[in-house]
């Protein structure tokens, strides 16, 4: 009923992203969600290539990832902002992922998710630029995107020693965020 799956569009150890997924992870918990935080480094794929597709079919790890996805029934993703753009590497998961197999169609395991989204950079916008990109990319994959964002700007000094947010306000932002998602989840 609301079962959530975080995670970031970032690989990188030390991501600030990552981080961010944390902190959105544990406060769904708060509100009540049961949430499975992942890591995409541990789902990885051959840039999409349909040759690849054809003869080895979907990679073991993108059909696991597209498992888990199914049995959950929201989703939280926090990305970085590759030059004003989704990432490759959260374009490459999900596209993977939006492929169907057997009798399935296309972006079956997305449709009609609910998903939360935020983004994290160094810089001092935030990433805002990437928000409206992944909004659209995911209403293409049928994936219904709750509304309002969060943005966390300075990323790089915005955690403390123990991973939490040392602005309050971004943080209230985000609880309101992930409250969003979670109230959708139950009705
Ligand atoms: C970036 N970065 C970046 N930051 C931003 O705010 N707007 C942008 O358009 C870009 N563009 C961009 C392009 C490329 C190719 C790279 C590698 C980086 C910087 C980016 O926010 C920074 O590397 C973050 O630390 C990435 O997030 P993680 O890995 O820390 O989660």
């Amino acid at each position: 009923m609301n079962k959530i799956l975080v995670f970031a569009g970032s690989a990188r150890k030390a991501s600030v992203n990552k981080k961010l997924a944390a902190v959105a992870a544990e406060t769904a918990r708060a509100a009540g969600a049961e949430v499975t935080l992942i890591d995409l480094a541990d789902y990885p794929a051959p840039v999409y290539d349909g040759d690849i597709e054809a003869g080895e079919g979907i990679p073991q790890s993108i059909r696991d990832l597209k498992t888990l996805i199914a049995s959950h029934d929201g989703m939280i993703i926090v990305t970085p902002e590759y030059n004003g753009c989704v990432p490759p590497l959260l374009v490459n998961s999900l596209d993977w992922a939006s492929r169907p197999e057997g009798d399935e169609v296309s972006s079956a395991v997305f449709a009609g998710k609910k998903v939360a989204i935020a983004a994290a950079s160094p810089g001092g916008m935030g990433g805002v630029r990437v928000i409206p990109r992944l909004r659209d990319f995911l209403a293409e994959l049928g994936v219904v995107t709750v509304p309002g964002f969060v943005t966390l700007p300075g990323a790089f000094s915005a955690f403390d020693d123990d991973g939490k947010l040392t602005d309050e306000k971004t943080a209230s932002m985000l609880e309101a965020l992930v409250g969003r998602l979670v109230s959708s989840l139950a009705q």
